[in-house]
């Protein structure tokens, strides 16, 4: 027997778990007519209304925190939906939360490769400071604690986010720290990416809004330049043993498509090219920096240029085809790049 948010039943069982839907807390700010204008903004970016459902429950959460019956029952006014429909994606996807969550979101990476290596220690530690558990927010309302299956940056393990923003190399000890700081109403930067902000905040932006006032303070918050140290130490391995991965199939083997001696020349580039970006510039003293072909060509992949053949003379840039690499970003979503040849 289940029901879904948006049913009359404020504190029915829903969806996937035995998760109740809350009653709307006394204090829950109310949908308002700008919600709906920003909802109709939303579904005009879309040919077919209901394409905009994610988004749109994205949106609810900036302003109530959670997927609020109330913000259900907008999401299938506004698109012609059944409030079960809308609970039906609601519930499916744990991003879209089925009760008031904290200031912040912090997520604890306890998949195989985090737990081994500290995250269930973690989470557990982070879980007795705060006194919950598994998705539950703390009594001063500061943070919200989950469990997350892998959180893609399994290089970077133990992974703990803030509000979807990365946070690497975790211990007890500092994670228990970071989470310490949040709750003294601090906000400490990401080890990689964008300035953190608060779950509503971020909620906003993946509802693909500017949550941010003006120019300058837009611009503050461009993502920084990721280390990418951890995501290239196989690389760096593999070249100190020797070893390099069976060539692609239909491509020649690296050594044979650069002749010997002329490697260096044609993907090294320190071309004299101050960079357009910040971060153009910091990848090309990366690529400058590698010492050796395995360790230069990860550090290529991961260029902001990378689709235009970085290292290579823009003459020999690939002929034939402007058919775009096709890029396969791993676990880490900064792995490596395969083009297809045509
Ligand atoms: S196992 Fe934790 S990020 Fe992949």
């Amino acid at each position: 027997m289940s029901a879904l948010p948006g049913s009359a039943e404020g504190t029915a069982v829903t969806g996937l778990d035995s998760s109740p839907v809350e009653p709307a807390p006394a204090d829950l700010p109310p949908l308002t007519e700008r919600t709906r204008a920003e909802a109709r903004e939303i579904i005009a970016r879309y040919p077919q209304p209901r394409s905009a459902l994610l988004p749109m429950l994205h949106l609810v959460q900036s302003y109530q925190g959670y997927v609020s019956p109330e913000g259900v029952a907008l999401c299938a006014e506004e698109l012609g939906l059944t409030k079960a429909e809308v609970g039906a994606v609601a519930t499916f996807y744990t991003m879209y939360k089925r009760r008031p969550t904290g200031r912040h979101l912090v997520s604890v990476c306890t998949n195989t490769l985090c737990a081994v290596l500290g995250g269930q220690r973690i989470f557990d530690a982070l879980g007795r400071d705060l006194g919950v558990h598994h998705d539950e927010t703390a009594a001063d309302g500061s943070v919200t604690l989950e469990h997350a299956e892998c959180l893609a940056a399994c290089d970077y393990a133990p992974v703990v986010t803030v509000d979807y923003e990365f946070y690497d190399q975790q211990d007890v000890d500092s994670a228990r720290a970071l989470v310490a700081a949040l709750r003294r109403g601090e906000k400490p930067h990401p080890t990689r990416g964008a300035p953190l902000t608060d779950f509503r905040g971020i909620s906003r932006q993946l509802a693909g809004f500017d949550q941010y006032g003006g120019e300058a303070a837009r611009q503050a918050a461009v993502d920084a330049p990721g280390e990418i140290g951890p995501t290239l130490a196989g690389l760096r391995l593999a070249a100190e043993r020797g070893e390099s991965a069976p060539p692609m199939p239909g491509r020649p083997p690296a050594d044979e498509a650069e002749p010997a001696g002329t490697e260096p020349a044609e993907t090294v580039a320190p071309s004299g090219r101050t960079g357009e970006t910040p971060e153009a510039e910091a990848a090309d003293a990366r690529v400058a920096a590698a010492d050796n072909p395995a360790e230069r060509a990860g550090a290529a992949q991961t260029h902001p240029d990378e689709g235009a053949e970085y290292g290579q003379p823009r003459g020999r840039q690939r002929a034939g085809t402007q058919t775009p690499p096709t890029r396969n970003p791993g676990a880490s979503g900064q792995g490596t790049s395969v083009e297809k040849e045509t």
